[in-house]
């Protein structure tokens, strides 16, 4: 294996970065040239890519967001763009190619590896939605901007006996909600993989509110519902003064936590060595505490990682 690219597609995450930089290290120390592709698929297809030294990756290992930049490219989509990226990566002369991202971005990393150039993905999302790792890159620190906005919600929320409603990403999958629920110790949460009663919560919220309680906040996951109408909806009937935050964009920048440092450290090294050792078509993903290579056909047919159901357990019963 003489030369390798790498890129980041789809949604950016915190990790990414460290991720790129161990797939260059990883591929400089075992000889082997890695060229950065900027701007996800478009970038394949618009020919933007550069090779890499072990200079041009210093320095980014504590930055969020990505250095390659990361696009949604509607044209990977199509035959015509599919061909144009392999060709521009048959004719760069590339053995291998790394795919950082979430699902959509590993079912092009599929697509290309059907077209015979070999690839290893890298799971990195928020959302946590891609199945076959226990964590996606990017979720860790995610969490954690989470919980820093939840925090400081607590404290505006208790000094005004005030309850929030407040809206958290991941699309169709209610991880990032339940975990951060659990973590930051909000009363409820919403997502889209449990059924929710807004008749039972209002009971319950009023009920705090008569307790004397000062503060409630209630977590709703994108794929659960809109902030702004589950708080219409319940406003008139819980006693608390209610407001509704949407926190957005804000969730995915900052910062790697140092588990997503580690993490993508961790999966950049085992995607090259899938690479060196013939093992692609392929996702590394964090199994308990080993990493493991799972086929991309399989992740990309298994639909959303399903949520433990220790996580909506636990968020219910701690919350009381
Ligand atoms: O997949 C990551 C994610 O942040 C989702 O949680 C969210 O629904 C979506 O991307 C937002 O997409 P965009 O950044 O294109 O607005």
């Amino acid at each position: 294996l003489k030369r390798i690219a790498v890129l980041t597609s789809g949604g950016d995450s915190s990790g990414m970065n460290a991720a790129v930089r161990a797939v260059v290290r990883a591929g400089l120390v075992s000889g082997i040239e890695v060229f950065g592709v900027q701007k996800g698929y478009q970038g394949l297809i618009d020919r933007l890519y550069e090779k890499l030294t072990t200079k041009s990756v210093s320095g980014v290992l504590q930055r969020g967001g990505t250095f390659l930049q990361s696009a949604r490219c509607k044209e990977m989509r199509t035959e015509a763009g599919l061909r144009l990226a392999c060709d521009n990566l048959k004719g760069l002369g590339v053995e291998g190619l790394v795919v950082i991202g979430g699902d959509g971005s590993l079912a092009g990393g599929l697509a290309i590896h059907q077209q015979g150039i070999p690839v290893v993905g890298i799971p990195a999302s928020i959302d946590n939605d891609i199945p076959y790792t226990d964590l996606s890159l990017g979720v860790d620190t995610a969490l954690n901007n989470i919980v820093r906005a939840v925090d400081n919600l607590k404290d505006t929320a208790s000094s005004h006996t005030r309850a929030f409603v407040v809206e958290i990403m991941g699309r169709n999958c209610g991880y990032l909600t339940v975990a951060s629920t659990i973590a930051s110790g909000a009363e409820f949460s919403l997502i889209p993989e449990e059924p929710y009663d807004l008749g039972q919560i209002c009971k319950d919220l009023r009920k705090r509110y008569q307790e004397g309680r000062n503060n409630s906040i209630i977590m709703v996951a994108e794929g659960a519902g809109r902030a702004e109408d589950i708080a219409a909806q319940i406003k008139d009937s819980i006693g608390f003064e209610t407001r509704v935050i949407v926190l957005g964009h804000y969730q995915r920048g900052g910062s790697p936590s140092a588990f997503d440092r580690l993490l993508g450290a961790r999966f950049g090294r085992a995607a090259v060595d899938g690479l060196i050792q013939g093992h692609t078509g392929t996702m590394t993903g964090l199994k308990g505490t080993a990493i493991a290579l799972t086929d991309l056909k399989k992740v990309t047919q298994a639909g959303i990682r399903p949520i433990n159901p220790m996580f909506p357990y636990l968020a219910n019963s701690l919350s009381v």
